[in-house]
């Protein structure tokens, strides 16, 4: 049976992430500490440790047929390859930043700088869109730096935290897109992989479901069950089950993890008590 070659990030920012879901849906790997590639001990997958960058070239050569991958980096290089689920992590933006003494009012301010970046194809498309010309210096990393030592006006980079832009005494001043991880897969692949591939996306989006969810456990006078049922939703309906105690039921359910909070507040209100919420691992729906 062949197998399905999954490149991930060799170390950098995707690495830990990428590791932690392909534990997560069940295909266990050695770490690739010191080795650049490794075969899954319980499932048809070989996955090999590269650079970032190299990955997209990996893709089109069909060296490989699937990447755990940033956004970024394939809007970059990655041109006519195809993206079959975002995963939810490595979130960042590649943005346009200056020193933070420069007044900028908005991107024709950039006609004629020099723009240091990484990010060259993504940032002339921009431009050009804008009809902004300007000078691009491109440099593969550190390239906060460039303005501090005069080797540019402005850069182009990627932003997570903003910390970086923050301790080089630059600003924000244009954001060109938004990232995160995604799983990239090669154009051409054969039907025995497409099947593979299969599996390994319905695995990634029961645990993403799972990630993105709260299992909701709680106790409700039953003259107050409809008002507290009416704010869950359920995967079908809630849950509902008596307690030993007589004129009380236990309510169980599952809730998307951004509304939590609000939701919370209202149960409260509502006059839920005891209420535990819980992770939940995946989600098969
Ligand atoms: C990236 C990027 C920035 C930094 C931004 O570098 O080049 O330098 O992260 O992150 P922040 O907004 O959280 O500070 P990375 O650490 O991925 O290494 P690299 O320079 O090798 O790309």
């Amino acid at each position: 049976m062949s197998k399905l070659r999954i490149a991930i990030q060799k170390s950098g920012r995707l690495n830990e992430d990428s590791m932690q879901i392909l534990k997560d849906i069940g295909i266990s790997i050695d770490n690739g500490k010191d080795q650049l590639k490794a075969s899954a001990r319980d499932f048809p997958v070989e996955v090999f440790y590269l650079r970032n960058g190299d990955i997209p070239q990996y893709l089109k050569d069909g060296v490989v047929d699937a990447a755990i991958i940033g956004e970024n980096v394939l809007i970059e290089k990655g041109e006519g390859i195809g993206i079959a689920e975002k995963l939810g992590f490595s979130k960042c933006r590649v943005c346009i930043a200056v020193p933070k003494s420069v007044k900028y009012g908005n991107i024709k301010d950039l006609e004629g700088k020099r723009i240091a970046t990484s990010y060259p194809v993504t940032v002339q498309r921009f431009l050009e869109k804008q009809g902004v010309n300007a000078h691009l210096h491109i440099i593969n990393g550190s390239v906060e730096i460039a303005p501090n030592i005069g080797l540019a006006d402005a850069i182009c980079d990627i932003v997570s935290s903003g910390s970086t832009l923050f301790k080089n005494n630059l600003k924000e001043v244009e954001t060109i897109l938004k990232s995160e991880a995604v799983l990239a897969v090669s154009p051409v692949l054969s039907e025995e992989k497409k099947a593979i591939l299969r599996t390994i996306q319905f695995r990634i989006q029961s645990v993403l479901k799972g990630r993105n969810s709260r299992y909701v456990l709680l106790n409700a006078p039953n003259d107050k069950l409809k008002d507290i049922i009416s704010v869950l939703p359920g995967m079908k309906s809630p849950t509902v089950l008596p307690l030993a105690e007589e004129g009380w039921s236990s309510v169980h359910s599952v809730i998307s993890k951004n509304e939590f909070w609000n939701v919370i507040d209202d149960l409260k209100d509502k006059g839920a008590q005891g209420i535990l919420v819980c992770p939940i691992e995946k989600m098969v729906l």
